[in-house]
């Protein structure tokens, strides 16, 4: 049978290998890799090019509220278009639960926010604020079954936080559906102490952010989800790990035989908190939480991404303009740190900077590069062996890189809703040149040439990683 496309002449690289190879798609699955492969209808020259499984960001959030008046940077098709330029082909938002309000109703709402409008496939995790037992005890359950099969909790923020009793009854219920529960893990009381007392020194500016929740905050949420997993018999996902700190609880865990899985990202190994100064409200453009620590943090989060200790890297990507009332810059932003939107944009370049960072110079190998990126994302969270990587049956989900390309970042060049990047004039070696999703080519050379609404929405399956221990 004839193949629809073909790409040849590149270096296949995978999680387990890298071999050139050439690769024929048939209706938007891969069908052959081989030595040569020919008798396409569409062939595209990948010579000198790396051929690796799209990017899958399980980490990104799209029109999510905010807070009164405050809106997000990206729709849903600003967002994936930003994710395809970035060498992405899947992207996991979250459908988040407003208090008061049905988990269903929450997730019907983002669906349709998302049906027609996204470039690259997509797949929503659920956020639970308000863990009731009409929630716990039949949506939550109904969703899993129907393919939400992780939701996030919160052990921070007025309008999401959830107390231990919460927790661990949400965690009960990750256990009996199978379903894997990320984890943000700051102290609400802790933050809320430090963040009072530092307005009443008068310290309000955006670098008080980072100084209201210092590394021991993390360090101590991310020890009492461990104990409530645990004790639960429960796996878990610890998302955007920071530093040291919280890193050791994690490795701890890890080392006792818990599964405890954990997640870093961009910001982690690229910023630090001394980014939050800066002239005027210029530090609002770094306000994510947790914050970006120092460098011996950053070298920290490396030698857990080389030793395994974290399974994947993901951007948190959630967009806020920088110069606008419904952004960085409101009103009350000016009064405290309190009220700068928390959160930064990052799934265009999060892949940019990982390759850069990490392959170009040599701290991990195109390999890992891959199982950070791409396949560890799909088997976490369900979506393996369907997407996640370059064989025979997978979907063509594929970006062309050109290793050697040097590229500085600037948000001229960015695709997102959001005007700034925390990256501005960041130089990288290593870009993407060409996304594919599912064999339609949706970007070439930085131009997004694939339909809005080609992206699907896709239902997943359990996730391997979410069986209980004692079920293993
Ligand atoms: O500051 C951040 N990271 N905002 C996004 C929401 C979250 O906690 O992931
Ligand atoms: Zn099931
Ligand atoms: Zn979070
Ligand atoms: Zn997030």
């Amino acid at each position: 049978k004839r193949l629809d496309l073909a790409i040849r002449g590149g270096t296949v690289v995978t999680a387990a290998d890298m071999v050139r190879a050439d690769v024929g798609i048939s209706e938007g699955r891969i069908v052959v890799v081989a030595d040569a492969v020919e008798g396409a209808a569409d062939e595209i020259d990948a010579s000198g090019l790396w051929v690796m499984p799209g990017g899958i960001d399980s980490h990104v959030h799209i029109a999510q509220p905010s807070g009164p008046d405050i809106v997000m940077a990206d729709d849903f098709t600003s967002a994936t278009a930003s994710a395809a330029a970035g060498g992405n082909t899947f992207v996991m938002p979250f459908a988040l639960q407003e208090r008061g309000t049905s988990l269903r109703e929450a997730v019907e709402g983002y669906r349709a926010l998302a049906e027609g409008a996204c470039h690259v496939d997509t797949a929503f995790h659920l956020i639970v604020s308000d863990p009731s037992p009409a929630v716990l005890g039949q949506e939550l359950p109904a969703l899993v079954k129907d393919g939400y099969t992780s939701f996030k909790v919160f052990m921070t923020y007025d309008d999401l936080v959830l107390n231990d009793r919460q927790l661990l009854d949400v965690f009960a219920v990750a256990r009996e559906e199978r379903a894997l529960v990320m984890v943000h893990c700051e102290g609400y009381d802790t933050i809320k102490f430090m963040a009072e007392r530092l307005e009443r020194a008068g310290k309000v500016a955006p670098y008080y952010h980072a100084v209201s929740r210092p590394e021991i905050v993390e360090r101590e949420a991310t020890h009492r989800a461990i104990s409530h997993a645990e004790l639960v018999d429960v796996p878990m996902m610890v998302v955007h790990v920071s530093g040291r700190e919280a890193m050791e609880q994690i490795r701890w865990a890890q080392q006792r035989g818990l599964k405890v899985y954990a997640e870093t990202c961009p910001q982690y190994v690229t910023l630090t908190a001394d980014d939050l100064q800066g002239l005027n409200m210029e530090g609002a453009k770094y306000v994510c939480s947790p914050p970006p620590r120092d460098a011996e943090s950053q070298a920290a989060i490396w030698e857990g991404i080389t030793q395994g200790v974290f399974q994947v890297f993901s951007s948190d990507h959630c967009p806020f303009r920088y110069d606008s009332p419904a952004g960085k810059l409101n009103p009350k932003a000016r009064t405290s740190f309190r009220w700068v939107p928390n959160g930064i944009p990052g799934v265009e370049t999060r892949l940019p900077i990982l390759f850069s960072e990490g392959v170009s110079k040599g701290r991990i190998t195109p390999q890992k590069f891959v199982e950070l990126s791409a396949t560890n994302h799909a088997k976490m969270y369900g979506l393996y062996p369907r997407k996640g990587s370059i064989g025979v049956g997978f979907d063509a989900d594929i970006a062309l890189w050109d290793p050697s390309r040097r590229e500085t970042i600037r948000q001229e060049i960015l695709h997102h809703g959001a005007d700034y990047t925390p990256w501005e004039g960041f130089d990288v070696v290593g870009w993407p040149v060409m996304t594919i999703v599912r064999g339609r080519i949706v970007m070439r050379d930085g131009a997004i040439v694939g339909e809005r609404g080609f992206g699907e929405i896709v239902r997943r399956d359990h996730s391997a990683y979410a069986s209980p221990a004692a079920a293993a």
